[in-house]
């Protein structure tokens, strides 16, 4: 077991509060590769934000649970060596077992989510309580969530009864002593969020009546890319089939960001980003088969991006 003050990594703890506090959130960029670390990190670094690295179990078998523990570790000595020592937190992103999440911590994670919305409310807080209790052992958060995410291919207009119960909520921070909350409040993941002639919009008003009932508690937005049309446009232009993408717009996510939302998920805007950039390389340099012509500028592209959401989405810029 490696613990995660032991690679450098700090928990959401002291994050969270001070971004409740000052109306901003805590980027969470997911990542699986080295080209997408080097991305967030540098762009972490020069826009002096705190930020958490977030993988999938998928994105963990992907690129190996021991090459991880070392990528945060040399996240870590990388930022310093790019001159800021930002913290970083190695989040565990839909845990969706308890044997996962005390695995993920045995190598090093900081933080960890355990998804139980797709079970029955009582399971739900079974689960999750179970998860804090092994966790807090060790000093590390968690992420619980209510209310379920529309699928991407789901109408998210017509899932009404998905959304967060805001009844609810006060009862299950209690019970299972979470240290923030996912919430469904019309996010979803993936690249098609609505559908067109939909207004793409998402429920403050239940994310207000929600912060009514657990004053200050840190919330979570999950499915939170913006699918920028400009790089949809990229990637069609040079030879993509991305029809009808829409995602949730920027100005509604800085609102958010300004009241308890003290972290927002970006996933598919990093991969439409890198997607464009590869397109692009490639479509112009048919001969190109080096690895680095087309990795190097699909990173300096998400960086680009992440820079952006920094400044403009989750105003985490100088709070390290
Ligand atoms: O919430 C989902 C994230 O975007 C991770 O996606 O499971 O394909 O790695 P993934
Ligand atoms: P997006 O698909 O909108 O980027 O959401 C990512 C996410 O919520 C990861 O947990
Ligand atoms: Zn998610």
């Amino acid at each position: 077991m490696v613990r995660f003050s032991e690679l450098g990594l700090v928990n959401s703890r002291e994050l969270f509060a001070k971004a409740v506090a000052g109306g901003y959130a805590i980027p969470a960029f997911n990542f699986n590769n080295m080209e997408q670390m080097q991305a967030i990190i540098s762009a972490c670094v020069e826009a002096k934000s705190p930020v958490i690295l977030q993988v999938s179990s998928g994105a963990r078998k992907y690129a190996n649970q021991t090459l991880l523990r070392y990528m945060a570790q040399g996240a870590v000595e990388y930022a310093k060596e790019l001159g800021a020592n930002i913290p970083i937190v190695l989040h565990l992103d839909h845990g969706d077992s308890f044997e996962l999440c005390k695995s993920c911590i045995e190598y090093g994670f900081s933080s960890v989510m355990i998804d139980g919305s797709h079970l029955p409310y009582e399971e739900n807080i079974e689960l999750t309580r179970k998860v804090v209790e092994y966790a807090h052992q060790f000093d590390v958060t968690v992420e619980g969530e209510l209310g379920v995410l529309a699928g991407v291919e789901d109408d998210v207009k017509a899932e009404t009864h998905t959304y967060t119960r805001p009844e609810e909520v006060e009862d299950f921070v209690k019970r299972t002593a979470v240290d923030s909350l996912a919430i469904s409040i019309g996010t979803s993941h993936g690249a098609y969020k609505f559908k067109p002639g939909q207004k793409p919009e998402i429920r403050l008003d239940i994310l207000h009546e929600i912060e009514k009932r657990i004053p200050g508690f840190p919330i979570v937005l999950h499915g939170s890319s913006s699918v920028p049309q400009d790089i949809v446009a990229e990637i069609n232009h040079y030879g993509g089939q991305l029809k009808d993408s829409i995602g949730i717009p920027e100005d509604q996510l800085r609102e958010a960001a300004k009241s308890a939302v003290c972290k927002i998920n970006i996933d598919s805007d990093g991969r439409l980003a890198m997607t464009a950039a590869v397109r692009k390389v490639l479509a112009e340099k048919p001969a190109e088969f080096d690895p680095r012509k087309y990795l190097g500028p699909a990173r300096d592209k998400l960086k680009d991006l992440y820079v952006h959401k920094i400044y403009n989405v989750l105003g985490s810029n100088d709070k390290m």
